[in-house]
């Protein structure tokens, strides 16, 4: 099968092609090469590569940045879908495309699912949710994943930022109010593969790391075992916030755990255990020359 990897340097795009089965050819252009804002660039990749599948892993997903730069946001994750998407009809490929537990608003007390009315708090959210549907409106046979707060050993992410203030400074705060899963990239990418070799796999998916936490415990998780593997000196002394104690550009759901029993139900693929994830990603992360 040959696939067109879109954001290939991302979080996600890095995980894929790290574990790309031997029977794909993957073809990830950069973000210079291949602009998804561009129509004539993205047909003229479709025409190259033939793909059977695209996987859009680019994305704008700087939360409180796209506040003051809607445009930008709306162009990536909305404009972007709809070039994708053209083009993957003309060409009779699949496509997916990754989206966020931030087109919910995060009022609801248990996880989300699938069908569940979408309201996104921000500006990030609200263009992903346009991704979604541009999506849905052009073609039939696509399939939207949506995760959650992602991690992994490259670019930027929480357990990378507390990592970094962890080694700053010796008292931290962070939110408590605020509930979701963390996912990591080399498990979302794990799971992509499988439903890459499932071709009737089309629709809407949830799909994140279990159990649900806030980012006051994840943090927590984080010093805990970046101090058993020596990646910190100490353990920093945190206290939890409250969402109006951290003020910050973009609102943020309460709330956006997902329900992932549909993945289950479907293609019998279970929700992974952010902690064990977090605990290869430290290791990566120590066994690199700078984290
Ligand atoms: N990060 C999270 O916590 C999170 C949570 C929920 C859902 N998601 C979703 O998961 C997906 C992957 O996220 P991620 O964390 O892997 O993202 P990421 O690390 O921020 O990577 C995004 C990638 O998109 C590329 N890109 C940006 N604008 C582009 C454009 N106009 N044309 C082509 N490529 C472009 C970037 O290229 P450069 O490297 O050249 O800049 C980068 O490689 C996204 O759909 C995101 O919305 C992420």
């Amino acid at each position: 099968m040959r696939v067109l990897l879109t954001g290939g340097n991302g979080q996600v795009g890095r995980e894929l092609l790290a574990q790309t089965p031997t029977d794909i050819t993957c073809v990830a252009p950069s973000s210079t090469e291949l602009d998804i804002t561009r129509m004539d660039q993205v047909r003229a990749w479709v025409k190259r590569v033939s793909p059977q599948l695209i996987i859009n892993a680019a994305a704008y997903t700087a939360v409180d940045l796209a506040q003051s730069e809607p445009e930008r946001a709306w162009a990536i994750n909305h404009q972007g879908v709809v070039n994708l998407a053209a083009a993957a009809k003309e060409a009779g490929a699949r496509l997916f495309q990754l989206s966020t537990d931030y087109v919910f608003d995060g009022n609801a007390k248990a996880a989300y699912v699938e069908t569940a009315p979408c309201q996104p708090l921000n500006v990030y959210g609200a263009s992903k949710l346009a991704g979604e549907t541009a999506l849905q409106t052009a073609m039939e046979h696509s399939l939207i994943l949506r995760t959650s707060w992602v991690f992994s050993c490259h670019g930027n992410n929480f357990v990378k930022t507390m990592l970094r203030l962890g080694q700053q400074r010796s008292e931290l705060g962070v939110v408590a109010d605020q509930y979701g899963s963390p996912t990591s990239a080399a498990d979302i990418a794990t799971v992509l593969w499988q439903l890459a070799s499932q071709p009737q796999a089309k629709g809407v998916f949830h799909y994140s790391g279990a159990p649900r936490c806030s980012w006051y415990q994840f943090a927590t998780q984080i010093f805990s075992e970046a101090h058993t593997l020596g990646l910190l000196q100490r353990v920093p002394q945190l206290a939890p916030l409250t969402t109006a104690e951290y003020p910050t550009a973009a609102s943020r759901p309460a709330n956006s755990a997902l329900d992932c029993s549909l993945l289950h139900q479907d293609f019998g693929i279970t929700q992974p255990d952010w902690r064990h994830a977090l605990r290869l990603v430290l290791a990566q992360l120590r066994a690199m020359p700078r984290h």
